[in-house]
C-alpha cells in the first residue's frame, strides 16, 4: 500500500465553496485535486494500492481509498465536488460520503498515530531532506507533503524527527511530487519482479569483479554467476570457469557500453534473458 498524506493549510472546511473558484474561495483546493489525480491515476485505469488523506486546516480529514473508490474523475472539478460533497456529510462520526471517500475531524497527531497502528512508515517529502537516491524507501511508505505553502510551526511539531527526503534542489508541485514517487516505486517494483539478464561473460574471476567494481562506480549494481557445467569435461581448469555479469534489463544498454568503452571491446550481443 502507497500512501500520501497532504497538509492542507487553507482549504475550505466547509461545502460553501464555489466549484469555479477552487485557487481563491476554496482555498487553493486546486492544488489537493491535482494531488489527488496523480496519486490514482493511471492511463484509463487507477491505482487500488493507494490512499490518500487531506488534512484540512489541521481539523478536518478527507480520506481516499483507492481499493473502494467509485466516481472519481480525471477533471479537477469533479474531483473538488466529491469533496465538497464530503464536507456536506462532516459531523462527530467519520462518515462515508460516497464509496472510497471518507471525512472525520481529526488532527496532524491522530494521523500519526493511525499510521503506526497501521505498521505504515511515515516519511516527509521535502526539498531540504536527504536525497531520496541515497535513502531506501521502506516498505508500506507513507508520504506526507505540504500543499501550496510549507510545513506550518504546528505540522513541524508534530511530524518531529520522522525522516525527510528530498526529491531534488527545486520546489515541485505536490502532484509532481507524487508522480516521481509512483515512478520510483513502480521501477522498483519492476527490478524485483525481472530476472537479471547477462551482459558479458569473462573466464576469470578476478577479471569479472573488476568489471563489477567498474559498473558499480555508475550506481549499476550487478551479479555475478559463475558456470561450472556437471559435466565430465569441467570447463574450470587451471582455475578458469565462465563468470557471467548480470545486470537489471533497465540497465544492460549503458552496462554493455561502459564495458566496451573501458575495455575497448565489444561485449556480446542479444540480452540473452533467461
Ligand atoms: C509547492 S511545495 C511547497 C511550497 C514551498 N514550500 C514554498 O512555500 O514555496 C509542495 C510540497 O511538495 C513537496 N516538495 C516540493 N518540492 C520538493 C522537493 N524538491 N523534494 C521533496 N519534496 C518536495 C513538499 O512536501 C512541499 O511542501
Amino acid at each position: 500500500m502507497r500512501r500520501f498524506v497532504i497538509l492542507a493549510h487553507k482549504a475550505a472546511i466547509s461545502p460553501e465553496f464555489n466549484l469555479s473558484d477552487l485557487p481563491g474561495g476554496a482555498g487553493r483546493l486546486d492544488v489537493l485535486c491535482r494531488a489527488i489525480g496523480a496519486s490514482f491515476f493511471l492511463s484509463h485505469d487507477l491505482r487500488r494500492d493507494v490512499e490518500v488523506t487531506l488534512l484540512l486546516q489541521n481539523q478536518v480529514q478527507i480520506r481516499l481509498v483507492g481499493e473502494q473508490l467509485r466516481h472519481l474523475n480525471p477533471d479537477e472539478r469533479s474531483t473538488a465536488a466529491l469533496l465538497k460533497h464530503a464536507l456536506e456529510k462532516l459531523g462527530e462520526e467519520e462518515a462515508r460520503s460516497t464509496p472510497g471517500i471518507f471525512i472525520s475531524q481529526t488532527s496532524l497527531p491522530s494521523i500519526l498515530d493511525r499510521l503506526w497502528q497501521l505498521q505504515a512508515h511515515p516519511v516527509i517529502l521535502h526539498k531540504q531532506g536527504i536525497p531520496i537516491d541515497s535513502f531506501s524507501i521502506p516498505s508500506n511508505p507513507a508520504f506526507i507533503l505540504s500543499d501550496h505553502l510549507d510545513f506550518s510551526a504546528d505540522d513541524e511539531k508534530a511530524l518531529g524527527a520522522l525522516p525527510r527526503i528530498s526529491l531534488g534542489s527545486q520546489w515541485l508541485h505536490t502532484s509532481q511530487c507524487i508522480t516521481i514517487v509512483h515512478y520510483l516505486l513502480d521501477r522498483r517494483q519492476q527490478d524485483e519482479s525481472e530476472d537479471l539478464v547477462l551482459c558479458h561473460k569473462v573466464w576469470a574471476e578476478a577479471q569479472a569483479k573488476l568489471i563489477q567494481g567498474l559498473l558499480e562506480d555508475f550506481r549499476i549494481p550487478s551479479n555475478l554467476v559463475t558456470q561450472v557445467p556437471p559435466s565430465v569435461l569441467p570447463m574450470a581448469i587451471n582455475g578458469l570457469a565462465e563468470v557471467q555479469i548480470k545486470v537489471r534489463l533497465r540497465d544492460l544498454a549503458r552496462a554493455k557500453e561502459i564495458i566496451a568503452d573501458y575495455f575497448q571491446e565489444e561485449p556480446i550481443s542479444g540480452s540473452m534473458r533467461e
